[in-house]
């Protein structure tokens, strides 16, 4: 059976030979596997490793902090942290193409990762949390269809310009066993089990042009469906949930009064890989109630509709 306790040891020791007395940078998203591999390492050399964590404007509500409390405070690993939302609304201002959006995304990312990792000084290496179906992936992507249908950011996936060696301790993991390892490492559950993320953040649950005050309403309702979904104690059996804010309004009743305000679409599915996927059959009663509490205490949404497409023919996110 596979021994999560010697594949750790293991790991440590290659990184050591690896890395030698060399610095190593490592991007932060607070996903599981970028911090699973930020703590594997620091183990391993400890400040030797410095992370660094942008913060784009398009993370979740309170992620930022959550990420920044538990590597500087909890694990004391050295940590650079980025506050760039201005930059990236203002490169999105105006900009509702879902392509269009990934990649100003992508390229902001990049130039706010090398301005931070010139700060390290000298550092030879780069870590990312690359697991084996990213190697699958990457490798059968010569041979697979030649259509993109998104170009993916991923935090872990920084250009070959940077001219570093890569540290890749996950590359032989799956998801499950990267959540086993760090469970190991003693990370806690509420990291280890997260749903995953995608590099561009909230950026592609908003279709349409981003703003600061749709930002902040999508994050609103998110809150409260992830908030039932956990109290529901389903927040395990999902791969994935989330709210998308539509740019379109339609219009209600509420009180004696007429609304005129943004639809909400929730989403979750089940999946083992992320590459298919079904919708999660929520009972009604559910929906309804998290209906009910979105369009009573976030200002902005008078409608809410459940996404009932799988994959395929639906991707998982909706841009
Ligand atoms: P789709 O929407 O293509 O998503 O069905 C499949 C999985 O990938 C995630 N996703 C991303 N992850 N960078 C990431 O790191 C991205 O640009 C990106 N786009 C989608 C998505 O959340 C789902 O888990």
């Amino acid at each position: 059976t596979w021994n999560m306790h010697a594949f750790k040891e293991r790991a440590i020791a290659r990184i050591r030979e690896q890395v030698g007395t060399g610095r190593v940078i490592c991007g932060l998203s607070g996903g599981v596997d970028s911090s699973v591999a930020a703590v594997l390492i620091h183990e391993a050399i400890g400040d030797q490793l410095t992370c660094i964590f942008v913060d784009t404007g398009l993370m979740r509500a309170g992620e930022a902090d959550e990420v920044v409390n538990l590597f500087r405070n909890h694990y004391n690993i050295p940590l650079l942290h980025a506050e760039a939302a201005d930059l990236f609304l203002g490169e999105l201002e105006g900009v509702s193409d879902p392509e269009k959006k990934r990649k100003i995304i992508g390229k902001a990312f990049i130039d706010v990762f090398d301005y931070e990792a010139a700060k390290v000084g000298g550092a030879e290496f780069l870590a990312q949390g690359t697991l084996y179906p990213d190697v699958i992936e990457s490798v059968s992507a010569t041979g697979g269809p030649s259509v993109t249908i998104k170009s993916h950011h991923n935090v872990g996936g920084l250009p070959a310009h940077m001219k570093m060696k890569l540290v890749e301790p996950l590359r032989e993991l799956f998801k499950d066993e990267v959540r086993a390892l760090g469970r190991e490492l003693g990370l806690p559950e509420s990291f280890v089990g997260r749903h995953p993320f995608p590099g561009p953040g909230l950026a592609i649950r908003l279709p349409g042009e981003i703003t600061g005050e749709k930002l902040e309403i999508l994050r609103k309702a998110d809150t409260i469906y992830l908030e039932e979904i956990r109290k529901a104690g389903l927040y395990d059996k999902i791969w994935q949930a989330f709210a998308v804010l539509l740019p379109v309004k339609t219009v209600g009743v509420m009180g004696d009064g007429r609304t005129y305000d943004h639809v909400c679409a929730l989403r979750a599915v089940t999946s083992s890989d992320g590459m298919t996927a079904d919708y999660y059959p929520f009972e009604h009663s559910f929906l309804a109630r998290v209906s009910t509490r979105i369009v009573n205490e976030v200002k902005g949404i008078n409608r809410v509709v459940y996404d009932i497409t799988s994959k395929p023919p639906g991707t998982i996110e909706w841009e």
